[in-house]
């Protein structure tokens, strides 16, 4: 175990920037760095290092930390993990503290059993480089197969000889107890070889450690399986790993999306041809421990299935279970007779991206297909597949979405639409409700919410400031618009201060309190319709005398950014604001928008409590309520607001 004397050290010494800029190409401006966050894909860049606060923030995903959660995220590494690989760049010794006997004897096992597999690894990389039997077999195979070396190599491919004692032997040989290599499956309980004549797969964790293996069958014998696996171990658990993932994972997070595989060539197909966000579940059902696996990175999964849709009905088990993860599920058909692999080998990559897209068909809707083909006219049975693809459809959060669904699941069903909307209505007003009666019986309300100004440390507001009226973002928007609105927000894309702003806060504009800071706006929006430029001049020269007291208010008077700061409500960096448009703008717009979302849930509600509950109204202003909900959580989400 570490000591926390040496992990304190560590984050003593890390420096934000240097550790990020181990992965980021970053660039100076003013007292930050900026670069093109690692974490989302962007254009231009919004991802933000304060070397002055020691975190990162991204203004477009909203991850943000300190070095060790960068760290983290970035390459998918433990708490501990991440504290080691920092504490190498920086040649920090880590101070290890005494374990108990059982902790130590637990830890050093795991270690052997990592060190184990990776002389596996590496026995079975050469024998099929270098052996004689490896090379005319296991590497002929591959290459016929279509795999470059460059892709053998890294996915770890390699081969098992077909001897029944060679990996025993060598490990004998090398000092390794046959106790581990038991434990790991490598040999039998009798010190016989378990993998022989095999193409080897290596298994890796999030970290790259191989964690076990799978042996594809060389020849055609029909009486041994075509493949085999390691057996779970400590180090193996197969319902938490998906394979090629550690590969996969940040492409997967550029995407936004994550392409699922039943078979290890399949991957390694994909992956060759340069699809690199795909992994497989290797032969199993999703578990939903997958499934959070993946939505680490995403919240799209495409399920990739064989042509002859073998198999299909084990899959769809327990997705009812995955779509309760929120988690976006697609399915794609292959032609007959193809999988992954086959169908990448006749097409290549683009048209078969292309056949993704076009073939996608979403897992609800195919769902209801596949049921009511079961079912074969039973009305009974039919019963049943409503109740089943009602309680699915309650399940999708975005009202529009679930519509759309309802519609095609009454026509694929010949059941009443009006029908399935009330029925899942029925579920889905209970569940609001109950959300409801829980959020008043622990009397939440948005004067609960924190302001996170650091990572990790939030601070209450005071009081004073929640009570307070929205006239206070009214005003910092105002002011950024008069003070900055001529300057660029997007210079790439011709965009002003001003125009962003105006685009933001179109809806939200009739909801000023302030009629002068409204006016201000109104007058800009029209300057920008004359296609003029609304600079500085614009508002202290104005015919309106409102406006010209009102620049003279918000621009030359200095108070405003001491104001910021002591509200625990300071930019997120600590540059000068004339340096800082693009932030300075989004927080402002941002927190604005965020307050008078507020205001219209509030409105909503009550116009709400004001339907009976059974009419289209009542539910149409349901589905507007989830709406502004999740509106509200994403732009929580962005400023960093932990709303509970
Ligand atoms: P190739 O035949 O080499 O192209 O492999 P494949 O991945 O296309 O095989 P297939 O489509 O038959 O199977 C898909 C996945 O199911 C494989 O990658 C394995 O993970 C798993 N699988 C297939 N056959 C077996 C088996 O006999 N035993 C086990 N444990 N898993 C299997
Ligand atoms: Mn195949």
């Amino acid at each position: 175990m570490i000591s926390k004397r040496s992990i304190e050290r560590v984050f003593e010494t890390a420096k934000v920037e240097d550790v990020v800029g181990n992965f980021v190409s970053l660039k100076r401006r003013g007292v930050n760095f900026i670069g093109l966050c690692p974490f989302h894909n962007e254009k231009t860049p919004s991802f933000t290092v304060s070397p002055s606060k020691n975190i990162f923030k991204c203004f477009g995903c909203g991850k943000g930390g300190n070095s060790v959660n960068f760290v983290m995220e970035h390459e998918g590494y433990s708490y501990i993990e991440a504290i080691k690989f920092i504490a190498q760049m920086y040649n920090i010794e880590l101070e290890e503290i005494q374990m108990s006997d059982e902790q130590k004897e637990t830890q050093e096992k795991r270690d052997s059993l990592f060190v184990v597999n990776e002389w596996a690894k590496k026995r079975f990389s050469d024998n099929l480089f270098k052996t004689q039997q490896g090379t005319n077999i296991g590497l002929a195979y591959f290459k016929e197969r279509g795999f470059r070396e460059s892709i053998i190599k890294k996915f770890d491919l390699g081969f098992a000889i077909d001897d029944s004692k060679d990996l025993t032997n060598a490990a004998a040989r090398d000092g390794f107890k046959a106790e581990f290599l038991k434990e790991l499956g490598l040999i039998s309980k009798n010190d016989y070889d378990f993998f022989r004549n095999r193409v080897m797969f290596t298994i890796h964790n999030l970290t790259g450690k191989a964690i076990g293996f799978a042996g594809r069958i060389m020849g055609n014998n029909p009486k041994l399986p075509k493949y085999i696996n390691s057996p779970e171990s400590e180090i193996y658990n197969k319902r938490k790993i998906l394979y090629g993932l550690y590969f996969a994972k940040n492409e997967i997070r550029k995407l936004d999306y994550c392409i699922l595989v039943e078979g290890y060539t399949d991957v390694l197909s994909l992956f060759q041809a340069g699809i690199e966000n795909v992994v497989a579940s290797s032969g199993t059902s999703l578990t939903s421990d997958q499934v959070r696996l993946i939505k680490r990175y995403t919240n799209t999964i495409k399920i990739l299935y064989d042509g002859d849709a073998a198999g299909i009905n084990a899959a769809m088990r327990g997705m009812d279970l995955i779509l309760a993860e929120n988690i976006m599920v697609k399915l794609v058909i292959l032609p007959e007779n193809h999988d992954p692999d086959s169908f990448m080998k006749e097409v290549g990559p683009s048209e078969f991206l292309k056949f993704i897209e076009e073939n996608e068909k979403d897992f609800i809707l195919y769902k209801t297909q596949l049921l009511l083909k079961e079912t074969s006219g039973d009305p009974v049975k039919r019963a049943y597949i409503l109740k089943d693809i009602v309680a699915t459809l309650a399940k999708v959060g975005d009202p529009l979405i679930r519509s759309m669904y309802v519609k095609e699941c009454s026509n694929l069903l010949d059941i009443d639409e009006k029908i399935i909307v009330s029925e899942t209505n029925k579920i889905i007003k209970k569940e609001i409700r109950d959300k409801a009666y829980k959020r008043q019986r622990e009397n939440i309300s948005d004067a609960s919410m924190e302001v996170v100004d650091e990572v990790g440390k939030r601070s209450a507001p005071s009081q004073s400031l929640l009570a307070r009226s929205d006239e206070y973002q009214e005003r910092a928007v105002t002011k950024v618009l008069m003070e900055k609105g001529h300057l660029y927000f997007d210079e790439e894309e011709q965009l002003l201060v001003a125009d962003f702003i105006i685009m933001n806060i179109m809806d939200t504009l009739s909801y000023f309190e302030n009629k002068a800071y409204k006016r201000v706006i109104e007058l800009t929006i029209k300057e920008r319709e004359r296609g003029n430029i609304p600079d500085q001049l614009f508002y202290s020269n104005n015919d309106d005398s409102e406006v010209r007291k009102m620049y003279v208010e918000l621009v030359m008077n200095p108070y405003d950014y001491a104001d910021w700061s002591s509200r625990g409500m300071e930019l997120q960096t600590q540059k000068p604001p004339e340096k800082n448009q693009v932030e300075e703008t989004k927080q402002a717009v941002m927190r604005l928008n965020y307050k008078k979302l507020n205001k219209i849930i509030k409105e909503n509600n009550k116009k709400m409590s004001e339907q009976e509950t059974n009419s289209e109204e009542f539910i149409m202003l349901m589905r507007l309520h989830q709406k502004l909900l999740e509106e509200k959580k994403k732009m929580a989400l962005q400023l960093s607001i932990v709303i509970q």
